[in-house]
């Protein structure tokens, strides 16, 4: 339909409303003011009939009134005849004597009238007799021991009554469209005002762009639609602020992780071509750009994991999983990595336990946990591994008597590329992109990662994982 604004609907229905409103207020106005003015106009000319018939007409058949009876009736009994016309018969509606007023003319009447006078009643009708105005009349019957013997007609111009109404309806044509027009005047300003904090915010959230994420909607009014309207917008932003954020830091910290190997392997080049080297030196330098290639294209690899989890498009091949067989095998391994270290691994249970899940994904998640857990040990500390059902859930267990991580940092160690000692983890060959992993790998799983932790004690992780 028409593509109309808010604020124009909203003035048109107010307008709509109040002059509909308006209308029939005026009609009503009108019907009740004509019928009580018609009711006044009745009683007026019934009060007539009725003193005439008093005191003018004796009960008798002979009608002994002058012609000029109205004159009489002015004088003599008070009676207002000015704009009256008044007529009088006899029986069989022959009209005898009539006011002045009526001149040549008489007042009709009607069949109705006369047959209801015939039975004692009175009529009231609107007849057009001269001039412009209608006339109410009066049929009053004179009763003698219930027979009619006389008729008294009292009419009365409707002059008046008509100007009166005519008058109203002048006010109310001028009236009402006037109304109407104040009406929309007032409702346009009224959705003005009312729709104000909808266009500030429109225009406020126009100026919000990436370059000013954080600022925000001053919220004025009260905390009504529209100052809900205000919040709710300004925490999407501080969404959007906080995931672009995360963004921003992951860039510069997946370009800064990437370039401390590129300016060694750089530099080792340039040391390399400048001096004059062996064969084995130069061997050495090629093993050693290996290495830095190596843990680039690893930085690589999981960095376009996480991207591709965090889009939903990695591929996870769920299915039915043997946990503590990847446990076994992962246990193997660890004892090999721990043989350097001087670190003991045990297994200290591994209960036959079932999940659904993708065991590339399940072997990542368990490696990087006991592989921390080897990494951030103590010469001749211990790490302890364990799977057991809790409730419905696969409880794995990695425990480790290393170093352990202060309380402040716990919070951070899930990030991507956080680690607590820089220096320490890349002697290790940590990019700080294991555990973010684990956590996605979980999540995925719809199970959860937690850890506890002593400061130079020792840490604990623990992942529980839906068991079938
Ligand atoms: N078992 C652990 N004991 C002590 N610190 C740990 C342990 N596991 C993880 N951390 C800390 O959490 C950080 C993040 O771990 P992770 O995401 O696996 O990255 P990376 O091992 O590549 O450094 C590590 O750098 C380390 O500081
Ligand atoms: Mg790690």
């Amino acid at each position: 339909m028409f593509n109309l604004g808010i604020k124009a609907k909203l003035t048109l229905l107010y307008a709509l409303l109040l002059g509909t409103e308006l209308i029939f207020f005026g009609w009503f106005l009108y019907i009740t003011l004509s019928k009580s003015l018609l009711d006044a106009t009745d009683t007026r000319t019934k009060a007539v009939a009725q003193i005439i018939s008093k005191t003018v007409l004796r009960p008798s058949s002979s009608l002994g009134l002058p012609q000029n009876f109205d004159q009489i009736l002015e004088k003599f009994f008070g009676i207002r005849t000015a704009g009256k016309f008044i007529q009088i018969m006899d029986q069989s509606g022959r009209v005898g004597p009539k006011s002045s007023s009526l001149k040549g003319f008489k007042i009709p009447l009607s069949n109705e009238a006369f047959h209801n006078a015939l039975k004692g009643k009175i009529t009231y009708e609107t007849v057009n007799i001269v001039g412009r105005y209608p006339i109410r009349v009066i049929t009053y019957p004179i009763m003698n021991k219930g027979i009619m013997i006389n008729l008294i007609q009292v009419g009365s111009s409707l002059e008046s009554n008509l100007d009166t109404l005519a008058s109203l309806l002048y006010i109310l044509y001028i009236v009402i469209p006037l109304g109407i027009i104040l009406a929309s005047i007032i409702g346009w300003f009224m959705a003005n005002g009312a729709l104000k904090p909808v266009d500030d915010i429109t225009s406020a959230a126009r100026k919000i762009g990436i370059k000013n994420l954080n600022e925000r909607l001053v919220i004025k009014g009260p905390r009504d639609e529209i100052g809900r309207l205000a919040e709710t917008f300004n925490e999407m932003i501080a969404r959007l602020e906080s995931s672009f954020n995360k963004v921003k830091q992951f860039t510069s910290d997946a370009s800064h992780e990437l370039r401390t190997p590129l300016t060694i392997l750089k530099g080792e080049i340039e040391v390399a071509l400048k001096t004059e080297r062996s064969v084995d030196g130069l061997i050495n330098v090629l093993k050693s750009n290996l290495e830095e290639t190596n843990r680039m294209s690893l930085i690589v690899s999981d960095l376009l994991m996480l991207t591709r989890m965090d889009r939903g498009g990695e591929r996870f091949e769920m299915k039915e999983v043997r946990l503590h067989d990847i446990i076994s095998e992962k246990f193997e391994q660890a004892k090999l990595l721990a043989r350097d270290k001087n670190v003991t691994v045990s297994l200290i249970n591994n209960s036959k336990l079932i999940v659904k899940g993708d065991p590339v994904k399940l072997r990542r998640l368990i490696l990087n946990l006991i592989d921390n857990a080897i990494k951030y040990n103590s010469d001749g500390g211990a790490v302890s591994i364990s799977l057991h059902r809790v409730d419905g859930f696969a409880n794995l267990v990695v425990s480790d008597t290393g170093i352990g991580i202060e309380e402040k940092n716990i919070p951070h160690i899930f990030d991507r590329f956080y680690r607590v000692d820089k220096a320490r983890t890349r002697a290790e060959g940590g990019s700080g992109l294991g555990l973010s992993i684990c956590k996605e790998i979980v999540d995925a799983h719809n199970g959860s990662i937690s850890v506890k932790s002593k400061y130079g004690r020792g840490t604990t992780f623990t992942v529980k994982l839906p068991a079938l």
